[in-house]
């Protein structure tokens, strides 16, 4: 992580941190990141995003490369294999959007329909996840986050005892058939792109790398089946975590506000997009901070 910026040293801007009454998320006010953001000032950024896992940065007059540049203090950026997304000039931004532009798609239109955590498919997932918003439709586009240490935290002793030290497969391909045949947003992918998402293994409970809590790490949108146990036993179990996973008193739903900037943790985090009715435009850009191997 790159604390150490080569940002000109100037005044700390006054930043307030308001906790949601929620169990994740809190509101950054009073920090303009278009501004080069000095070490004292990331480090309460950085701070607040452990310990919030959600952080929402209102009304953030950004450029792509602004938003690339603060995405970068975290670690290195990951391509999204959709490279058909990827915002003109600027591969490290996957454009989010239902908009269809001359019988063509603009974005990824149902990124995050399954609930997920990013790029667990991946051998380094998603440390995490920055989604500033272009363009807001009048209803609907919330996005939904999990908060994968409380439903650790609260998972039952037996079911505890029963899957820590488990394995699970992870794959991008898990659902794509299904949301290909629905929606215009899903091409065939070629060699090349099969080759960047073969399946992965990864623990059924992680440890955060940075504060060393537990979470639980399976999703409905990527993992496939738990190693060793019988395929059946596997799905009943899979759906037992990813019900209690996503229980409302888990769970923050975000309603967009224009210029929000969105940053979770997918160590810690879940998310689902809820969806935006088809007559509505939804236009979000997104970067992807890599992360450590899960342990
Ligand atoms: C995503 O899963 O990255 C997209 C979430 C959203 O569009 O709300």
């Amino acid at each position: 992580m790159n604390t150490a910026s080569a940002a000109p040293a100037r005044s700390q801007q006054s930043i307030e941190i308001r906790p949601f009454d929620a169990p994740v998320g809190a509101e950054v006010l009073g920090l303009d990141l278009s501004q080069p953001l000095p070490a004292d000032d990331f480090a309460r950024i950085h701070r607040a995003h452990l310990d919030h896992h959600v952080l929402v940065f209102r009304d953030q007059r950004i450029t792509p490369d602004e938003q690339i540049a603060f995405s970068r203090r975290f670690g290195p950026l990951q391509i999204h294999v959709l490279h058909q997304f990827q915002l003109a000039g600027h591969p490290e931004i996957l454009i989010v959007s239902n908009v269809v532009e001359n019988g063509k798609p603009i974005g990824l239109g149902d990124a995050g329909h399954f609930w997920h955590s990013d790029l667990s498919y991946k051998e380094r997932p998603s440390l995490g996840s920055l989604l500033h918003a272009q363009e807001l439709p009048s209803e609907g586009g919330d996005t939904l986050f999990a908060n994968m240490h409380l439903a650790w935290d609260t998972l039952p002793d037996e079911l505890k005892r029963k899957v820590e030290g488990l394995r699970a497969e992870h794959t991008y391909l898990a659902k794509y058939a299904e949301l290909q045949r629905r929606s215009p947003w899903r091409p065939n992918l070629s060699q090349e792109q099969l080759d960047q998402v073969k399946p992965v293994v990864q623990p059924v409970v992680r440890t955060h790398p940075e504060t060393g809590r537990k979470a639980l790490f399976v999703s409905e949108h990527f993992t496939t089946r738990i190693v060793g146990l019988p395929q059946d036993e596997s799905d009943a179990l899979l759906q037992q975590l990813f019900d209690h996973s996503t229980r409302a008193e888990h769970v923050y739903r975000h309603v967009w506000q224009p210029h929000d900037l969105v940053f979770w943790d997918n160590r810690s985090l879940m998310h689902l997009a809820a969806g935006t009715p088809d007559h509505l435009r939804r236009k979000m850009y997104r970067t992807t901070i890599e992360g450590d191997e899960p342990f």
